[in-house]
């Protein structure tokens, strides 16, 4: 595929300008950059979800107008998107064949969607249960079902945006497999990813989009991340983490007791104090985002107590929870965090509007300049009134969500895997700025599965495995080794 002077623009953005790009089949190539860069944007372009303002798309050296995704597919290329695009309440094999002539009812049709199943399957090496419904499957499971959905109609350019960014570790080897595999098929993969290492380790080449400009197109095996930073960021930066601070206050700000909602969580006990940040470790399933959750009245507990401030903390619901100065920022963003239709002032305030009411009456301006200043201190540079949230990438939500907190000057904050999906500076930004509120004396409970994150950031870490506290570890033994050991339940040596 051949991509040529590629230009794009919302209302107001120039998202892409001038792109050039061949990319060869049988390879795979990866695009990164940073948030906003506008990888979506072409992901959606080379998929025929979106129109170029301008340029031309030639496949196999023939010119072609790619108009809407199923056009697309005609023409051999398919995409597997940021947000997954299965219907949950189908089966699999419907979602699979989903808009494909083989689907259309009678008998007929149904054995031939199956026995062309079993050849994906046959070819491929890998597959689901055909019968199950989609929307109980594990979220690879479910990209498998995208990923097959594009190879029922036989695409030989697969686009993916960023698969791993919600996966655990081992779903995401299990899905590089698959990248790979599809490689050795010939297939093309143009991979969208904010791992670098993951990037490093698959691609053949890489592009690099800053601002909408295409900086460079070269062999994945003559960069290392720290090249691929300075082409992204446009200069040197390592990820550093700010210098830890201690606890505030010797008071706890949350004390959790035997706390049990089987079969998620049993028995956990630990505290949080102002302006500490505990980190809540251990392998994807071991209970934490249950725990989170149940703690902010999402879901309640079965058994045990939480204390906040001292008292026993009774709340049958977030709304309660919020008004007490918790807050939450959970893994799926998407589904549980953002109004998308609205703007990033409405999201930002919405749960506190509150305290910008007097006698009934909103404040706007001071709502406004409130939300301006955090979202300048975030780095969110875009319009906070009139733009829609949906249309922000993803790592400006992640901002937002995290905006919404820092503007309720909430006391505890539960926070969920806060950096997927979030480019290098971003991560950094949002390091920063959930130092710089824990020395404001906010109690933070980080969950994370990235272990330079429980490390980097944490004062001590609490490591649950299958539901229970297995481990609490204190600055002086937080290192890699006794947070893995404690997640996969080894002793420590010596113990
Ligand atoms: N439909 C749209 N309307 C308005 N602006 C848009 C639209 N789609 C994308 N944009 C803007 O275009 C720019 C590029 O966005 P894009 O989603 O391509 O970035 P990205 O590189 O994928 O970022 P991320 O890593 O955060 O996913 C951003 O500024 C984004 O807000
Ligand atoms: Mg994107």
């Amino acid at each position: 595929m051949e991509l040529q002077s590629i230009e794009k623009s919302f209302a107001g953005i120039h998202a892409l300008r001038g792109i050039d790009l061949g990319i060869r089949a049988g390879t795979i190539h990866g695009l990164i950059g940073e948030n906003g860069a506008g990888k979506s944007t072409l992901g959606r372009i080379i998929a025929g979800a979106t129109t170029p303002d301008l340029g031309r798309i030639l496949i196999d050296g023939k010119q072609v107008t790619l108009s809407g995704p199923r056009d697309a597919l005609r023409h051999g290329v398919g995409l597997v998107a940021q947000e997954l695009n299965v219907i949950p309440r189908m089966s699999v094999i419907d979602n699979v064949f989903l808009g494909n002539e083989l689907a259309r009812g009678g008998r007929l049709r149904l054995r031939s969607m199956r026995r062309r199943y079993a050849e994906l399957q046959e070819r491929y090496g890998f597959a689901v249960p055909a019968d199950t419904v989609v929307g109980s499957l594990r979220l690879v499971e479910q990209q498998k079902v995208e990923i097959l959905r594009t190879l029922a109609r036989d695409a030989e350019i697969i686009i993916m945006d960023e698969p791993t960014a919600a996966l655990p570790q081992n779903d995401a080897s299990t899905l590089f497999d698959i990248v790979r595999s599809l490689r050795q098929r010939g297939k093309t993969i143009i991979y969208v990813s904010h791992f670098l290492n993951e990037v490093l380790a698959m691609a053949d080449f890489v592009t690099v989009l800053k601002d909408g400009h295409l900086i460079d197109t070269s062999p994945a095996a003559g960069e290392t991340p720290r090249t691929l930073v300075r082409k992204m960021l446009g200069q040197e930066m390592d990820l550093a983490f700010p210098a830890k601070t201690s606890p505030v206050g010797s008071h706890p700000v949350l004390q959790v007791e035997g706390l049990s909602r089987a079969p998620a969580f049993q028995d956990v006990s630990f505290s949080v104090l102002p302006g500490e940040i505990v980190g809540l470790a251990g392998l994807v399933g071991s209970g934490r985002t249950e725990l989170g959750r149940a703690i902010y009245g999402a879901d309640r507990f079965t058994s045990g107590s939480v204390r906040f401030n001292g008292e026993a903390l009774k709340v049958s619901s977030p709304k309660d929870a919020i008004k007490l100065g918790i807050g939450l920022v959970p893994e799926s963003r998407k589904d549980q965090g953002l109004m998308l239709s609205m703007d990033i002032m409405d999201n930002m305030t919405m749960p506190h509007l509150g305290s910008y009411t007097r006698a009934g009456l909103i404040n706007e301006p001071g709502r406004k300049a409130a939300t301006s200043r955090v979202a300048q201190r975030l780095k969110i540079m875009r319009p906070v009134s009139g733009l829609p949230v949906r249309l922000l990438s993803g790592g400006n939500q992640q901002k937002v969500l995290l905006g919404r907190w820092m503007m309720r000057n909430a006391k505890l904050l539960i926070i969920d895997e806060p950096t997927r999906g979030v480019d290098v500076g971003a991560k950094q930004a949002i390091y920063v700025f959930l130092n710089e509120l824990a020395q404001q004396g906010m109690a933070i409970l980080l969950i994370s599965s990235e272990m330079e994150e429980i490390l980097g950031l944490c004062n001590r870490a609490v490591v649950m495995r299958e539901g229970r506290v297995s481990r609490q570890l204190m600055a002086g033994n937080l290192t890699e080794d006794s947070v893995r050991r404690a997640a996969f339940g080894m002793q420590e040596d010596g113990e």
